[in-house]
This record gives structure tokens, sequence and C-alpha cells, in this order.
């Protein structure tokens, strides 16, 4: 990154491509197909999920970025001075520059699966603020990650910060454990601050992941022509569609990928059949209630601070605190 105006170390942690040839060949071998999200975010991925940033039907980021501009201050106030910030899943740095303009930790720490977004997003952020120490760290926040210790010698209190509904890609069970997780990484006296899509009118929400454009379908069908690539898989993209749908029971959208024909796929010498109709489940976004994501946090070993949200109640973010 050669950027002289912070301090910037860089830590790849990779998944070997050994684990995500197993994980992507586990996930096609059960009896509803799957492909985890993380792989959507190639570099063309990443481009797609910017893009779609943008789509009039797509209400979070720009709320969430609303919130943000009206509360970051507030927000630092609440984190204190000092503090390690640790960002989980830093996508586009608009949010993160507000909160870190307004915070100024004694050291930023950013984790992310994709390696060219993440150089860009924390060499833009170096630039800046400069004299801020800041570490990449590329890794799958799916497992569990360690934190590099000798970087937050000189900080205080632990925030992780996890912006943009991210944490609705894990079933409620898997975001209770994921946070339980972090508990004891960010210690006594840490905190986090989550961004968290709220559940609202199923039509805005059906329209939010089926817009006009079709930049979502291409988002999805991007899977595909990334593992083909990663892992010399030979998906044909124009035999399946996008399929996105709110499920009420489960207070989540999910995204699909049907399959137009029956079809065999191959990957790492491994053959997939697939019926005409058949899915493979790429995504789901879970939605919650306040209270129901307030009990989530507790449920983790978290006490709820404060939510912030917009006036139509379309998103919400979340502060927590560990207990002394
Ligand atoms: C990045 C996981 C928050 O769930 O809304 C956007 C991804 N998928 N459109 C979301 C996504 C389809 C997004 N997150």
């Amino acid at each position: 990154m050669g950027n002289s105006s912070a301090r910037i170390i860089f830590h790849d942690l990779p998944p070997p491509r050994q684990s995500m040839l197993d994980e992507v060949l586990a996930g096609l071998a059960r009896p509803q197909k799957e492909i985890a999200p993380k792989f959507f975010y190639d570099a063309r991925g990443c481009g797609l999920f910017e893009a779609i940033c943008d789509l009039a039907e797509y209400y979070p980021t720009r709320t969430e970025l609303a919130i943000m501009r009206l509360h970051a201050h507030a927000m630092a106030g609440l984190l204190g001075p000092d503090c390690a910030l640790i960002e989980i899943g830093c996508g586009n740095s608009e949010k993160t520059r507000l909160l870190l303009d307004a915070l100024r930790p004694a050291v930023f720490v950013a984790i992310d699966i994709a390696r060219e977004q993440l150089e860009a997003s924390c060499s833009a952020l170096a630039q800046s603020l400069p004299g801020m120490a800041i570490v990449a760290l590329r890794a799958d926040f799916a497992q569990p990650v360690a934190l590099p210790l000798d970087e937050l010698q000189h900080s205080g209190r632990r925030i992780l910060y996890f912006p943009g509904s991210t944490i609705g890609n894990f079933t409620p069970a898997e975001a209770r454990a994921f946070l339980a997780r972090w508990a004891p990484q960010l210690g006594a006296g840490g905190g986090a601050l989550i961004g968290v899509d709220l559940k609202k009118d199923h039509a805005l929400l059906n329209a939010a992941y089926n817009d006009a454009r079709g930049v979502t379908a291409e988002f999805n069908l991007n899977v595909l022509r990334h593992l083909n690539r990663a892992l010399g898989a030979d998906f044909d993209p124009a035999a399946f569609r996008h399929h996105a749908f709110y499920n009420a029971e489960l207070g989540r959208i999910e995204m699909h990928l049907v399959s137009l024909r029956p079809q065999r796929v191959t990957i790492g010498g491994h053959v997939f059949e697939l019926r005409a109709g058949e899915t493979i489940h790429t995504e789901n976004s879970c939605k919650y209630g306040r209270a129901e994501f307030e009990d989530l946090g507790r449920a983790a070993g978290f006490e709820p601070v404060q939510c912030w949200t917009d006036d139509r109640g379309l998103f919400s973010v979340h502060y927590f605190t560990l207990p002394q």
C-alpha cells in the first residue's frame, strides 16, 4: 500500500483454496443446496454490491448513512477516547469515515475477506485521517479471527463495529454465537456498535432485493462466475435465474439461484446434479425488531445501551457494552 500519511499494517489470512473448495462442495451436497454469501465478493461482486447501494430500491445503505450523519458524534461520545475500533466487513468506507472522524480511535482494525476492497478502503481512510494507526486483516470473519494483540497494546476499550446489516447474513442463532465468540476478545468494558436492518412492509423488502435494473440478480449470479474462476467449476450462469423473497416466518430475505433446466455441474472432480426448478440458496438477510435484536445481544452477554433509528423505522444502529 505504501502510504505515508498513516501507518497501515496488513495481515493476510486468506482461506486456503482447499478449504474454499471443501466448503463449496459441502454446501452443494446438502438437500437444500447452498453457497455462502461471502463468495459473492470477488472484485466484480464488490463492484456490483456498490452499485446495489446506489439503487433507489435499496434503502439500507443510505438510511444507515443518514443515521451516522446525525449521530456519529453522540456515538463517539459513548464509545469514549483511546479505543480500538474493530470493523468487520469493511465494504464501502463512507459510514466508517463519519465514525472515525468523530471518534479518532487509537487504532482502527479493518477485517474483510475481499483483499482489493480492504486495501482500497484502508488507503482511502489513511488519506483522510493522517496519523491514525490502521491494521488491515484479510480474513473470513465467519470463522474465528484472532486479533493482532501487539497492535492493540496502546489502546483502551475494544469496540466491534459491524455496520451494513452484514450481521443479517447470519441466522439469529449464528449471530448470537458470533457475538458470544467476540465477547472475550473485546474484554470486560468492551462494546459493539452494530447496524441492523429492521422488519418492515414486505413489499418494500421484496423491492430492495428485486431491483428493476436487475443489479441484484447480476450480483447473485456473479457467485457462479466467481466459483468458476476460483475453483475451476463449470457453472453456466445463463442456466440460472435470480429469486429473492421475504420469508415472513423466519424474518428474512432469502436469495436463491433457480436452475432453469436439469443440469450437471463439475467442481474439483465432483459432479452435482440439479433438477429443473431446484435452487441453490445463496443468502439470508435477516431482519429484526428493535427489542428482538436487543434480546439477541443480551443472550450473547452484551447489555443494550442505545439504539438509533431513522424516522421511518427502516434501519437501526445498536450500541451494546460488556459488563465491567
Ligand atoms: C451486505 C449482507 C448487508 O443483506 O442486504 C444486498 C447484501 N444482498 N442485496 C444485504 C445484499 C442483496 C447485503 N449485506
